[in-house]
């Protein structure tokens, strides 16, 4: 069951008003994080710094800048702290402007100030497909997109306005696609595509998830952003568990792929998985070599840290070599 919670007071949002139907985003939040425990006992993943941002703020400021400003959040036990981080901290601000620290008190306001916040709770993780299924209320009979709270697309890349534009012009469903070594495609939801003549656009004949690499259709996996049809509602409705006993987002991606109308963007930019220890590694050192105010002392201890660890050692430390 999914329980509505009340919205703070909504903040005025700096997106400009615009002219696509596309509006509202979802962004499921509501797992378990299995593969990051014990770190995700009582801290959802969402919620864990990507450098100094927890992850679920650069979703959600990727979200803001393609135009989408009212964000529904689904969350689900000991997700408190996602709904306090995009709330007013009245005590810490008041602290803050006492101190005249106006970057860390704007810092601070910022999660609030991104998009009207919305939250629902996800009472059991019955699966991806279900936390959609809970925004049904809230999204209405519109186009939506959906984020993965996890799933951080490089704040350079315009993978989502692209999908927003793909929806304008296709109509239905779209997904994004990513080709990954076939050895992976195990670890996604994989799709049987063909062309639209269009480059990096392809129409999405059948989905499956997490295939065996021998039964897998290709190796287009399906990463967390999708822009999807309110029609989606109906069919998850009636979408039974699917692979792990979970109601799966693509099964029901899969009967509407099957009436021909979902399609994917292919994106080939930067994307990291913070769900997966080994890429939040990596993905935390790659942020930090870039910010201009951390990444210059930053790296220089990096380098040195690298040149000093001994052969056989490092051999053994891919993580921390790849990063
Ligand atoms: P994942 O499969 O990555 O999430 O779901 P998980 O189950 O939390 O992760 P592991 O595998 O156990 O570590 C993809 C996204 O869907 C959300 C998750 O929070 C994540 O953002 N999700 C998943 C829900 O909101 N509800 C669910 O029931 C399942």
């Amino acid at each position: 069951m999914c329980r509505m919670i009340a919205p703070h007071s909504p903040s005025p949002s700096p997106v400009p008003a615009s002219a696509r139907p596309v509006r509202k985003a979802v962004v499921p939040a509501a797992g378990l994080g299995t593969r990051f425990l014990p770190a995700t006992k009582a801290t959802p993943k969402e919620m864990l710094p990507v450098v100094d941002k927890p992850a679920i703020q650069y979703v959600v400021e990727e979200a803001a800048k393609a135009g989408l400003d009212d964000i529904l959040m689904v969350t689900g036990r000991h997700k408190r702290a996602i709904e306090d981080h995009f709330d007013h901290a009245f005590e810490l601000e008041q602290a803050l402007a006492a101190k005249g620290d106006t970057v860390r008190l704007d810092a601070v306001r910022d999660p609030a100030r991104l998009a009207d916040i919305h939250h629902i709770r996800q009472g059991d993780p019955l699966g991806l497909g279900h936390a959609v299924l809970c925004a049904r209320h809230h999204v209405g009979d519109q186009p939506f997109a959906v984020l993965l709270g996890d799933d951080l697309i490089d704040a350079r890349e315009t993978l989502l306005s692209r999908m927003l534009d793909v929806r304008d012009r296709y109509q239905g469903s779209v997904v994004a696609l990513m080709e990954v070594d076939p050895s992976q495609v195990h670890l996604y939801g994989c799709a049987a595509v063909e062309a639209t003549g269009e480059d990096g656009v392809v129409r999405v004949t059948g989905l499956v998830e997490k295939p065996a690499q021998e039964h897998a259709p290709s190796n287009y996996a399906v990463i967390g952003r999708y822009v999807l049809d309110p029609r989606v509602f109906d069919v998850l409705e009636r979408t039974a568990p699917g692979r792990g006993g979970e109601i799966q987002l693509t099964d029901a991606l899969q009967e509407l792929a099957a009436g021909g109308t979902v399609h994917g963007v292919v994106f080939d930019g930067l994307r990291y998985d913070t769900g997966d220890k080994g890429d939040y590694l990596r993905t935390v050192v790659r942020l930090a070599c870039e910010r201009p105010d951390l990444g210059p002392e930053f790296t220089a201890w990096l380098r040195e840290f690298v040149a000093a660890l001994p052969e056989e050692e490092g051999a053994g430390r891919e993580e921390s070599r790849a990063a």
